[in-house]
């Protein structure tokens, strides 16, 4: 089965070919960091315009990449939810129109189930059951996985996403949107031990996150150092230093939990704070000497890409799941509410 992914629940527009047989045939993506970045965050409406102007050109890009042609795509897949209404909206009603057109089915697809899958496209993808950590701009979940549509949430972020902190804290110190990348390439030349910051949520049992309180703990410790006119350069590296570890060793410290509690030892770490190098780098230790493994899934699979959204929604039509007409998105979507297949 051929199936024509499309991605557009936030600021990127994320189009894939993907096929039940030979795999991913081709994916392109366009990132609107660029649109977005004087604004310090993504402006909604902006978003959607954007969406509404790169879907048709990157659908024909694709197209022409894997040499197909539409009367080959046997089926379409889109991004329902959860993300911003009016963008999702513009992958819906184009996946829908297309589909109408066709003649061909169309299935809409958990945002989040579309993160937790995307390692399934590597080389060497998980069995299930596993943990998922998903970590990206607006989540934090531990999550326990069966199979496709068998989650069980474990534990969640009470306040600010992992990846929304990284944002935060890069905001209040200057740096650029996103955050995430800005502070990890910073945190390597940060002076190790220059600053502590707490660990949210450890001294306790469960396995809920906080992580509101880092961003205060980086803004007080940024505001020290500038009333004592401290190197401001070399006090934004160590503060993003002491940042990352202490989300690093957090996000560690409750996988490990989370792995205790079911009794497994498999890892799927996803979402655009799993390409965090030290983040990789701490859980493959802590999974080592478990005797067990972490996977995740390259880099640009780990922020929003359209190849998740083909792969999680081919799936779903395999298993004879699609849409009526309804153009129907959420912009706030329990993935424990998806059918098992
Ligand atoms: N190397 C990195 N280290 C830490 N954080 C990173 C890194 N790369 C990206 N991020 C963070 O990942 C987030 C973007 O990830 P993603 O695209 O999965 O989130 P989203 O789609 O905005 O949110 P959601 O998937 O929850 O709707 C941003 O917060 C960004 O700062
Ligand atoms: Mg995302």
């Amino acid at each position: 089965m051929l199936v024509l992914g499309l991605e557009t629940s936030c600021d990127e527009t994320g189009v894939a070919l993907y096929d039940s047989e030979r795999g991913l045939l081709a994916d392109a993506l366009f990132s609107q960091i660029d649109l977005h970045r004087v604004y310090g965050g993504v402006v909604p409406e902006l978003a959607s315009r954007d969406h509404v102007k790169r879907m048709l050109p990157l659908i024909r890009q694709v197209l022409g990449e894997a040499g197909k042609q539409a009367s080959d795509i046997d089926a379409l897949a889109y991004t329902a939810g959860p993300g911003l209404v009016g963008a999702l909206l513009v992958g819906a009603s184009c996946a829908q129109a297309l589909a109408f057109a066709w003649g061909v089915p169309a299935v809409g697809v958990h945002h989040m189930e579309g993160h937790l899958l995307a390692p399934m496209l590597e080389e060497q993808p998980p069995a299930f059951p596993f943990v998922a950590l998903l970590v990206s701009g607006g989540h934090t979940q531990l999550v326990r996985v069966d199979g496709i549509g068998q989650y069980q949430l474990l534990g969640e972020s009470l306040d600010d996403a992992a990846g929304e902190a990284f944002d935060k804290t890069a905001k209040l110190m200057g740096l650029n949107y996103p955050g995430g990348p800005e502070i990890a390439k910073l945190a390597e030349q940060g002076t190790p031990g220059r600053f502590v910051f707490p660990r949210p949520m450890t001294d306790r049992p469960g396995l809920d996150f906080s992580f509101s309180g880092l961003k205060t703990f980086a803004l007080n410790t940024w505001q020290q150092c500038r009333t004592r006119g401290d190197d401001l350069d070399q006090a934004r590296r160590d503060i993003a230093l002491a940042f990352q570890q202490a989300v690093v060793e957090t996000l560690t410290i409750k996988c490990k939990r989370a792995l205790k509690q079911t009794g497994l030892n498999s890892l799927v770490i996803a979402g655009g704070v799993s390409a965090n190098k030290a983040l990789r780098e701490h859980l493959e230790r802590m999974l080592g000497e478990m005797k067990g493994k972490v996977f995740y899934a390259r880099p640009r699979f780990c922020t929003d890409n359209g190849a998740m959204i083909a792969y999680a929604g081919c799936q779903r039509l395999l298993a004879g799941q699609h849409e009526d007409l309804a153009i129907k998105v959420q912009a706030r979507w329990s993935m424990e509410s998806l059918p098992a297949l």
